[in-house]
């Protein structure tokens, strides 16, 4: 096999959508974990106290922990299916797929809204130009950070 040269970025990029921030004391608290006789992977006790001290960490009564950003979307669309009926979500043009997913599967009706080019997200969903009056449900995803929030309110 001949050798290749890997060709590497000129610069890295602009913005990272993250680092790794994992530590060593994370590693190690994994390693003791794995090494117990008989560990389970699933939802089980260090799952509770997580959510327990998250709750606690968020000032609110219940939090339940899901294996991905997409799951959470589900979650909360059932959710807000649940407590409000069908409707209209508003959604980012530029976000996860699965944030639209969700919105389609628990039958809402997704309607896009313009993207701030220099942020690539919208500022702020309250004030927003681009947010209908009458939205009552905005899942207002940033590149990095999710917030939803539902504005019944109006
Ligand atoms: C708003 C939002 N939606 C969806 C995702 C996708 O998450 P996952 O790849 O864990 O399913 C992310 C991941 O960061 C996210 O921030």
């Amino acid at each position: 096999m001949r050798n290749s040269t890997l060709i590497e970025p000129a610069r890295p990029p602009a913005w990272p959508l993250m680092n790794n921030n994992i530590t060593r004391e994370d590693l190690d608290a994994l390693i003791g974990f794995l090494q117990q006789d008989n560990p389970i992977l699933t939802q089980s006790a260090q799952v509770l106290a997580f959510e327990r001290e998250w709750s606690t960490w968020l000032g609110v009564q219940h939090s339940v922990f899901v294996n991905s950003g997409s799951s959470a979307n589900l979650l909360t669309m059932a959710a807000l299916w649940h407590l409000n009926g069908p409707g209209e979500v508003i959604v980012p043009t530029l976000t996860w797929v699965s944030d639209i997913a969700s919105v389609l599967h628990c039958g809402f009706t997704p309607v896009f809204v313009d993207i701030d080019p220099r942020t690539l997200a919208w500022i702020s969903t309250r004030s927003s130009r681009n947010c209908p009056p009458h939205a009552r449900r905005v899942l207002d995803a940033h590149s990095g950070i999710q917030r939803i929030e539902s504005v019944s309110a109006r």
